[in-house]
């Protein structure tokens, strides 16, 4: 098989920090309040803006609290976990690596008595029609690791006494959020904005406030997740006071992001774009004939990071270690190429590949890699089968 001519004009596919936005330069971030306070009028306004700019652009409820909090999108699901959780029982639903990280913190950090884990193997999901709705319930929407998304929020009670906790950080921006059904959610910038990592976002439904203004949890809160004083909302951390120092650097690359969204066309044009990035994976996969989906179910395959796991039956018939080797293989080929950059499964992920869709990924870049794909892939199956 021929190698390829046409590369794609950005080599991006990772899952975080994810490929910047088309078009973006550091000419982007010209205007950042660096060397300023950030509580000066100039960078309290652009924080300020982050958060009125999300909020517009993923069309969140008027009554929802959405703030800046420290250590990205890890920060904000560990403020909600340690500062809200521990009232009453939780369910925690987990399908790969990061939602079993959240179980064992609730199980091994936060030592919760009453916790009831509902978890399944990379690709599959858990039957989330377990969750009571009385207890707590902290999942992840997409599972970056296994490819594997929540297809919708029709499985969360509206009447439910408990909080939906919800780690959205490679979802918000490309997958339509149920607002009114999620009382936490968290992300990232680097994600399918393509901002820089730094601070993390969090959003509160109402019920969510009233449960941080009316228990306290029963161990230590270090300053960084204190999101109320004296018993009340901090709001101050809601309108762009952040607890600690973000950088303005980021914060400003964050503003290009969100303003690259509403240039666009807003939410319906950035789930669009990592949809139309989805359809022309299955298409390509469709029709290659050695690699298909992680998520075994079509309606659970994420549209942002996307698992893949190789299904030719050679490969199939060699060791895990072989299997992995043959992976990486492919994903180090492409790097070397400058065709396509960090494209390996998650590490603890069965071997495979995993490509970024999300919104700032240029359709035309995939079909541009699909080829190059089906090269590597060659490549890998002929040198072995030939040294055999
Ligand atoms: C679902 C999920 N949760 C949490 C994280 C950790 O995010 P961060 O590095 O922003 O803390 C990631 C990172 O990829 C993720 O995909």
């Amino acid at each position: 098989m021929q190698k390829p001519s046409v590369k794609p004009n950005s080599p991006y596919f990772s899952s975080g920090p994810c490929a910047k936005r088309p078009g973006w330069s550091l000419d982007a971030l010209k205007d950042a309040t660096v060397a300023r306070s950030h509580r000066a009028k100039g960078g309290k306004a652009k924080l300020a803006a982050v958060i009125e700019r999300s909020k517009a652009l993923l069309e969140m409820p008027s009554d929802y609290r959405l703030g800046i909090v420290p250590a990205s999108d890890t920060g904000a699901i560990e403020i909600a976990l340690w500062s809200l959780l521990g009232e009453r029982g939780v369910d925690v639903f987990a399908w790969e690596s990061f939602g079993s990280a959240w179980a064992a913190d609730c199980k091994k950090q936060l030592k919760l008595k009453d916790v009831r884990l509902f978890d399944a193997d990379y690709g599959k999901m858990p039957d989330l029609s377990q969750a009571d709705w009385n207890r707590d319930a902290v999942f992840t929407w997409n599972g970056t690791t296994s490819g594997v998304k929540v297809p919708n929020g029709d499985w969360i009670s509206a009447d439910r006494t408990g909080l939906a906790i919800c780690d959205a950080t490679s979802a918000v921006f490309a997958m339509p959020m149920p607002w009114d059904k999620l009382d936490v959610v968290t992300w990232s910038w680097q994600k399918v904005m393509g901002g820089e990592a730094a601070h993390g976002m969090i959003a509160l439904s109402p019920r969510a406030v009233k449960r941080l203004e009316s228990y306290t949890p029963a161990w230590p809160l270090p300053k960084i997740f204190q999101m109320t004083k004296g018993g009340k909302l901090a709001v101050g951390i809601f309108e762009g006071e952040t607890i600690n120092t973000p950088s303005m650097l980021c914060v400003e690359d964050a503003l290009d992001g969100l303003k690259w969204g509403e240039q666009i066309g807003g939410l319906k044009a950035l789930v669009g774009r990592s949809e139309a990035n989805l359809k022309a994976i299955e298409d390509w996969s469709a029709q290659a004939g050695w690699i298909g989906f992680l998520a075994e179910k079509t309606e659970t395959r994420s549209n942002t990071s996307v698992c893949l796991k190789i299904t030719d039956p050679w490969y199939a018939g060699l060791s895990a270690e072989e299997q992995e080797k043959g992976a990486k293989k492919i994903a180090s080929l492409l790097e070397t190429e400058g065709v396509a950059f960090d494209i390996g499964a998650y590490r603890d992920a069965p071997a495979g590949l995993r490509i970024w869709a999300g919104a700032t990924v240029e359709t035309s870049d995939l079909k541009a890699l699909f080829p190059w794909l089906d090269w590597a892939w060659n490549e890998v199956k002929t040198s072995a089968t030939k040294a055999a």
